[in-house]
Formats: structure tokens, sequence, C-alpha cells
């Protein structure tokens, strides 16, 4: 049996990765996680979605004697990496940079080390779309040039992707893709697995939802005066299963290369852009219940437009969005309410 890494494998977007690898391909599915911003239950979640429990190796990657000696427990050839740890609160990485370069560049930089020791050919990178800056040219491609990083997390991912390039330049034998997420929302549609911030949430979704909720008070709109239609930032939202079947599909294309060496980016979003008003609006329609909002001052660090053209992830790993806005609140919403439901019987 060819195993499959998974870094960050109880996480948002990794946990539903592990799914789609689960339902659509035979490979068995090893995480690495030391669930500094997740819990272990969510292997218990997958292990009900798809019958298959998950081996995770509880390490810190930062460490790379721990993970070299972790890694050595896996007797199985291991054919690819998809490396989703990582810090990734904008806000906080401005507050703690030195934590945010310490641990998403050293644990990339581990990963890589381990690849060439273990001789690991097939690499997914979780980039993201703050790579691009505060650009003019929209919507954005894969060529359109970087403005300067806003924020330490998103300087840490165009690194990221600079470290990844040189190894490859350098005539590694490695063959990656970064994938440059837009906006992950939504959930499982079982509202088993979803994003499940601790302390106060810092992105709009679980915001929404726990404003709904009661949880919040009311949500704060970041800044009604941007030059959009209707004052509010536009981003493109993708559903968080669309993005986990990215994976699934740029690790097959890897796969299918002949050349030993390759590095390539790709946008990973829907092509639409909605405002934080429209996103408001369309939870409330689909979800049939109220958002109490205020709209507030401008947050530091937010770009006011930004969204994919999707068509070179498309025309190369034959991939595209396939679920709406509309779907992906209302999975967000099934989500944030079987937390509820299980917050109460807890108390019980
Ligand atoms: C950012 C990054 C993205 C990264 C993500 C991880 C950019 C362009 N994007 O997304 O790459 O993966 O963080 O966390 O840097 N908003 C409110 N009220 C709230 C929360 C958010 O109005 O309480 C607004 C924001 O101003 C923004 C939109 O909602 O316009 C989305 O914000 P958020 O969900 O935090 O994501 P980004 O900052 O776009």
């Amino acid at each position: 049996m060819q195993t499959i890494i998974v870094t960050g494998g109880a996480g948002y977007i990794g946990s539903h990765t592990i799914i789609e690898l689960i339902n659509q391909t035979t490979y068995d599915v090893i995480s690495i996680d030391n669930f500094s911003n997740s819990t272990p239950q969510t292997f218990d979640r997958i292990e009900t979605i798809t019958g298959k429990r998950i081996r995770n190796l509880n390490v810190d990657i930062c460490n790379l004697e721990a993970l070299e000696f972790a890694i050595s427990s896996v007797k199985s050839p291991i054919l690819g990496i998809i490396h989703f740890a990582a810090f990734k609160a904008v806000g906080d990485s401005v507050l703690n940079p030195l934590s945010y370069y310490h641990n998403n560049l050293e644990s990339l930089v581990n990963m890589l080390k381990i690849c060439k020791l273990k001789n690991i050919q097939n690499f997914i990178f979780s980039s993201s779309c703050s790579v691009y800056g505060n650009v003019d040219q929209l919507p954005v491609t894969e060529e359109t040039p970087f403005a300067p990083a806003e924020s330490p997390y998103a300087h840490t991912k165009q690194i990221g992707e600079e470290i990844l390039n040189d190894v490859v330049l350098s005539g590694a034998k490695m063959k990656v893709a970064a994938l440059r997420y837009f906006n992950p929302i939504g959930a499982h549609a079982t509202g088993l697995i979803g994003e499940l911030p601790l302390g106060v949430p810092n992105n709009l979704i679980p915001f929404v939802t726990q404003a709904a909720a009661g949880i919040r008070s009311h949500l704060t709109v970041f800044g009604s005066d941007y030059p959009t239609p209707d004052g509010t930032c536009l981003r493109d939202y993708i559903h968080v299963v669309d993005l986990a079947e990215a994976h699934v599909l740029a690790l097959k294309f890897l796969f299918g290369i002949k050349e030993p060496s390759y590095y390539d980016v790709f946008n990973i979003g829907t092509g639409n852009a909605n405002s934080v008003k429209e996103v408001i609006d369309t939870f409330e329609r689909v979800n049939k219940i109220k958002v109490p909002n205020v709209i507030g001052e401008r947050r530091q660090g937010d770009i006011p437009t930004l969204w994919a053209d999707v068509k070179k992830a498309k025309n190369i790993l034959l991939w595209e969005a396939k679920l709406s806005l509309e779907q992906s609140l209302m999975d967000a919403w099934r989500w944030q309410s079987k937390l509820n439901t299980a917050r109460v019987i807890e108390k019980i």
C-alpha cells in the first residue's frame, strides 16, 4: 500500500481533504498534526463519515529530530505529501511575526528535508491568494506580479513558494504544486466537520455563524467605504469540499508528469467576487435567520477586492469549483447548528 502524508490533517482544509482522498483514491493516508489549533476528535468524525480510522503522528514538524523519528515508523512507501500545517491568522501574524516566520517556514523546510531523506517526489503546498498583495489587476492570474505582502502571514506564503521553486530549480527530483487558495468557507455536507476557530474567530464566516447563533452579540462589517459597488470588500469564497477536491486532482496531475522536476502554482477559487454585505444577505436568505451586524472601521491590512482567474486550474488540473455560495453558507450553518447542539449536550 502506498501512502500519502497530510500535515495538518485535523485542521479545517486538511480534514476535508483526507475525506476526499479516502473517497476518491486507494492510498493509505497518514496525518501529522500536533493539535496546536485543532482537536483529535476530528479523526473520530472522519471515521464516522468514511468508516476509516486515520493514523496520526502527533509531532511538531518544526522539531526535525522528532519528525524524522515519527516518519521512520511509516513502513509503506510514501508517494506524496500534502502540506497544510501552518499558522494562518493574518492579524495575529502582524502581532507575532517571529512565530509565523518560525513555524510556517521551519515546518516547510523540515518537510522538504524529509522528502530528500525518504525520496518523496510529489508535494502539494498550501499557498494563499494573499501572496498577491494589494494588486490593481483583477481578477488575478498566476502571472500577476506580487505586490508587497500585507502581513507576515502572507509573506510566509510568498517565501514558501520561493523556497519550493528554488529546491526544484536546484535539480531535486520533486514535482511540486503550490495551490493559492482564495477564501475557503462551508463545511462537510454531514455537518460533522467544519471550521473550528478557537476563541474569537478572525474570519468572516465563523463570525457570521456565531453571531447568528447568538454566541457573539453582533458581527462588525469592517468598512463600508471601499471603492466597491456596495462599499464592502469583495472576495472569492470557495467551498472547502471543492478546495479539498482540488488537492486530489493536483496530486493525480503530479503523478502523471513524466519530467523528474516540476514546479507550478495554481489559483484555487470560484472566479466569482462577493461582497461582505452580499454574504450576510445570502446567509440570512438561505438559512432564514438574522445576522445581527453593525458597520465598523476598516480592518488594518484588508485588501478592498481580490478574486481569482481560475482558467489555469481548469485547463491543467481539470478542476473547477462546483458548489455555490448559497450551498457553502447552508453547510456552514448546519455545522454551526450541530456544534451548538453538541455544546448543549456536553453541558448536560
Ligand atoms: C485572509 C487572506 C487569505 C487567508 C485567510 C486566512 C487576504 C487577501 N486573504 O483572508 O489568503 O487564507 O485570511 O485567515 O489576505 N470581515 C468582516 N468582519 C469580520 C471578519 C471579516 O467584515 O468579523 C470581512 C473582511 O474585512 C474581509 C472579508 O470579511 O473583507 C473576509 O475576511 P476573512 O474571512 O478574514 O478573510 P481574508 O482576510 O479575506
